[in-house]
């Protein structure tokens, strides 16, 4: 190989910047895309087989005839491709709590792409999900490493027991390494604060079990992990990643993650360089290939990139191409490409929405309905394939409206009554009146993607929903909620006036699976892979942390259990926690906060804090009143503190003599 050779092994480039089309054997492009808004026309599995064959039979014309492999995003199924199966996206597989099912998604969703030729999947995310006003929370199996982490068996089911086993298998990709799920404020691409120790226990789990599975590829993550970004971070990335972990395969940076680097648009040979040699094989440039190559080419001719690390990042990935079985089977085998869409992957998806759904509230056993009750359905997303679908689905972002094929929820209502008739749609609920037996409200999100779907803002129903709601509550016919989003939504306002409340998290095209819950073909399973917040204020809300949430992590009902016995929970008393930080200290004494947090579900009207002083004496003090007894303080809060609304915090101050240590505070509330 010359070393034009091996640089354009490491270059993956998205489909559409490909001018002209020869480009792609003339640079010796290894690797091709497509990005989320990247499509065909028309958009079919036809056209996407014929796309891919015409790329690799230019790639297969250089003089060393090296196969390109294609990414794409089949996060929930092959969803660029209209008319593939659409599976419930993470969040909702993570309620599954069934890893031998999201393994036969992995293969159905193989097995679809093989249909179009594309062999490599951006997928699974395997990030946990920490703060759910992040805008990626549904692309998430759950918050606790151990539920990401069993549900890497999408990787084997993508791959095969082992990679190129048989023409379906597709590379996997274990993403993104890591910690996207752990930012601060659930900030998109923001930045991971926690010590290695937290890094850790939390993110590193999922990525531990997806290169035992043998994952092919580890894309990056863009977020930083205090401050230092992921595609920069050699430790991160070779020492732990590839030297710890003993993951073989390749890196792959996320599309343009190295023009961050230094904080300015565009990329750099600097920014190359820093991301190679921290450890990134090939990088996802995506557009401007030419002079990505210059660059890369001046880099190493430069010494800056060594002839080392070229051929390391080249043995990866012509070693993942040759098992994968690229060079024998370049070309799309087509007896896959009627099982685009597939009855049989259908059935798969509308037992994984079946198996995915949450009951969260049962009022008197609403649920399941009669099939031959008169019913009123109504919101936003009862009939909308694009709500029920999310982001990511025939475009990046997803949209409202019929983007592909599949049954909508009021479809799969109407298809399991005993007489459609008796079901009345009205998608905000005008005309309903007290003759009902029931009105099921589909309510929630509409489709988003990555940071566009960060909420930092509030978390709770539009203003759709709520007049809709509304409207239904006049009714005096009770409402059975079906929720239909990304992530948990601050409802516990609302809750009150519904009888029944049903995580339905993003299903996909398969809606009947929704209402073979209602109907209680399948009685719900499904358990909470997050914890629901009772408010946002309490973000990030995970379990274990001491908060009180509306529903707890793993909570989930079912049928013909005893009816929940507190249908609306009552807030918990008012409950704070105090955190002691030493501001200062000099020989004889120091200065110390204390930041005091109300963790309960109530406004902390009153607070105090007490701790063993360890044989030092408060000086002075600010923002509190203290009482000393017994060598232990006391400090109260004061009036003008005023009520703590929930999330809420105070701090005071103090400065002593003697010595510091760190008392472990306790903070009682009133
Ligand atoms: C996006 C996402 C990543 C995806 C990649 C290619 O920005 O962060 O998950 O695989 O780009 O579409």
């Amino acid at each position: 190989m010359t070393l034009d050779d091996k640089l354009g092994q490491m270059t993956q480039i998205e489909k559409d910047s490909l001018v002209p089309r020869s480009d792609l054997a003339t640079h010796r492009i290894g690797s091709v895309l497509s990005g989320g808004d990247s499509t065909v026309s028309p958009n079919n599995a036809q056209t996407w087989a014929d796309t891919y064959d015409s790329l690799q039979r230019t790639a297969l014309g250089t003089p060393l005839g090296i196969p390109v492999i294609y990414g794409i995003d089949a996060v929930h199924g092959h969803n660029a491709v209209r008319g593939a199966t659409i599976f419930p996206h993470n969040i909702g597989l993570g309620a599954t709590r069934d890893p031998a099912l999201v393994q036969r998604i992995g293969r159905a969703v193989a097995e679809e792409m093989a249909g179009t030729g594309i062999d490599w999947d951006f997928a699974p995310c395997l990030c946990v999900a920490r703060d759910d006003r992040w805008g990626r929370t549904y692309e998430s199996f759950g918050e606790k490493p151990e539920l990401p982490t069993s549900m890497a068996t999408f990787v084997t089911g993508l791959q095969g027991p082992t990679l190129g086993a048989d023409p379906a298998s597709v590379l996997a990709t274990a993403k993104h390494y890591i910690g996207d799920g752990g930012t601060t404020g659930g900030v998109d691409q923001g930045n991971t604060q926690l010590t290695e120790a937290e890094l850790r226990a939390v993110h590193l789990p999922p990525f531990q079990e997806a290169v035992r599975r043998g994952v092919g590829s580890v894309m990056l993550s863009y977020s930083s992990w205090n401050g230092v970004r992921s595609h920069a971070h050699k430790y991160l990335v070779t020492d732990v990643l590839k030297g710890e972990l003993g993951f073989t395969g390749f890196v792959v940076s996320d599309w343009a993650a190295v023009d961050q680097l230094d904080g300015q648009s565009g990329f750099t040979g600097a920014e190359i360089t820093t991301a190679v040699n921290a450890g990134v094989d090939m990088v996802m440039v995506p557009y401007d290939y030419k002079k990505f190559l210059t660059l890369l080419r001046g880099e190493v001719s430069a010494g800056r990139i060594s002839q080392a690390r070229v051929d390391d990042a080249n043995r990866r990935i012509l070693t993942k191409k040759f098992q994968l079985g690229l060079f024998e089977r370049p070309l799309t085998d087509r007896s896959y490409t009627s099982g685009v869409g597939s009855a049989a992957h259908r059935a798969i998806a509308r037992e994984a929405v079946r198996e995915s759904q949450v009951l969260l509230k049962n009022d008197g056993g609403i649920l399941p309905l009669a099939k031959g009750a008169k019913l009123f359905v109504a919101g936003k997303s009862a009939d909308d394939i694009g709500n029920q679908s999310g982001g990511w689905t025939v475009g990046w972002q997803g949209r409202s409206g019929p983007v592909t094929e599949g049954t909508t929820i009021l479809q799969g209502i109407r298809a399991a009554v005993t007489d459609p008739a008796t079901v009345t749609h009205d998608r905000y609920g005008n005309g309903i009146d007290g003759s009902y037996t029931a009105a099921v409200a589909v309510v929630g999100e509409t489709p988003y993607a990555e940071g566009r779907g960060d909420r930092p803002n509030g978390m709770g129903l539009d203003q759709e929903d709520l007049s809709t709601l509304a409207r239904l509550k006049a009714s005096g016919v009770p409402v059975v909620v079906v929720l239909v989003s990304g992530r948990p939504l601050d409802i516990a306002a609302q809750l009150p006036d519904w009888k029944a409340l049903l995580a339905a998290w993003l299903p996909g095209t398969e809606g009947n699976g929704v209402s073979d819950v209602l109907f209680g073909d399948h009685a719900p399973t499904g358990k909470l892979p997050m914890t629901w917040m009772r408010s946002a204020s309490q973000q990030p809300i995970n379990d274990g942390d001491g908060k009180s949430p509306l529903f707890p992590y793993g909570h989930g009902l079912t049928y013909g259990a005893t009816p929940d016995p507190d249908p609306d929970p009552e807030p918990t008393p008012s409950a704070c926690t105090a955190q002691f930080r030493t501001i200062a200290s000099w020989s004889g004494g120091y200065q110390a906060e204390v930041t005091v947090k109300n963790t309960g579900t109530g406004p902390l009207t009153g607070w105090n804090v007490a701790w063993d002083l360890g044989g030092s004496t408060v000086s002075s003090l600010w923002n509190g009143s203290l009482t000393v007894s017994a060598g232990r303080a006391t400090v109260r809060n004061t009036a003008h503190n005023g009520a703590l609304s929930p999330g809420a915090t105070a701090a005071f101050g103090f400065t002593a003599n003697g010595p510091t240590g760190t008392p472990a505070t306790q903070c009682a509330g009133s």
